[in-house]
């Protein structure tokens, strides 16, 4: 994997990310801003779970509400993150928050899935359903808690040594 990076790092696409030094602040900036779209998405779903927003709305008008603005946020943190692994692979590929975060985050978009899927078969069988059950409201908590994980560990990237050097 290192080899793999070190090839990549001295790629002319890697070496024009890396010299144009406006890009990955820039790209940071982007990521940083989609990481609001997409958390505040999922805040809001899970909090109709709990009954505390829109208790009186259909789970799955709350769920055409605020998923697609999970995968509109979700698409640039994915083509501003790629650029980023371009222009730093070294950094990334060894470090073992990005791993971490690159594996929950597939974890989290599944879970998403099932959820919201489970979610709307529940609304459909009593679509005056208003109140979910604490198995529900246990996955929605713990879905807010795996995106926050997510979130530690991509800013986690920076001080990847520190933190797990710290741990071992
Ligand atoms: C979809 C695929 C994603 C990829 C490929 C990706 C990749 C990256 C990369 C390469 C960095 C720069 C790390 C560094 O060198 O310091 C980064 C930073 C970060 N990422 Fe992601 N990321 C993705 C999605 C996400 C998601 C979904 C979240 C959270 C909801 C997230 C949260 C963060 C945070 C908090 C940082 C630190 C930003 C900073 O302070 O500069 N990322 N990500």
């Amino acid at each position: 994997m290192v080899a793999f990076a070190e090839w990549l790092q001295s790629s002319s696409l890697s070496i024009l990310v890396q010299s144009n030094t406006w890009l990955t602040p820039l790209l940071q900036s982007i990521h940083i801003l989609m990481i609001g779209v997409v958390f505040i998405a999922v805040v809001m779903l899970a909090l109709r779970v709990f009954g505390r927003v829109s208790a009186d709305t259909p789970f799955n008008e709350v769920w055409a509400r605020f998923a697609p603005w999970m995968w509109r946020g979700l698409i640039p943190m994915a083509v501003t993150g790629i650029i980023l692994v371009i222009g730093e692979p070294v950094r990334e590929f060894t470090a073992l928050s990005f791993w971490l975060k690159m594996g929950l985050l597939v974890v989290a978009v599944i879970s998403v899935l099932f959820f919201a899927r489970s979610m709307r078969d529940a609304t459909l069988a009593d679509p005056g359903m208003s109140e979910f059950s604490s198995g529900a409201k246990l996955a929605a908590a713990a879905t807010v808690v795996l995106w926050l994980v997510i979130i530690f560990l991509g800013r986690a990237i920076a001080y990847d040594v520190e933190v797990w050097g710290a741990l071992t």
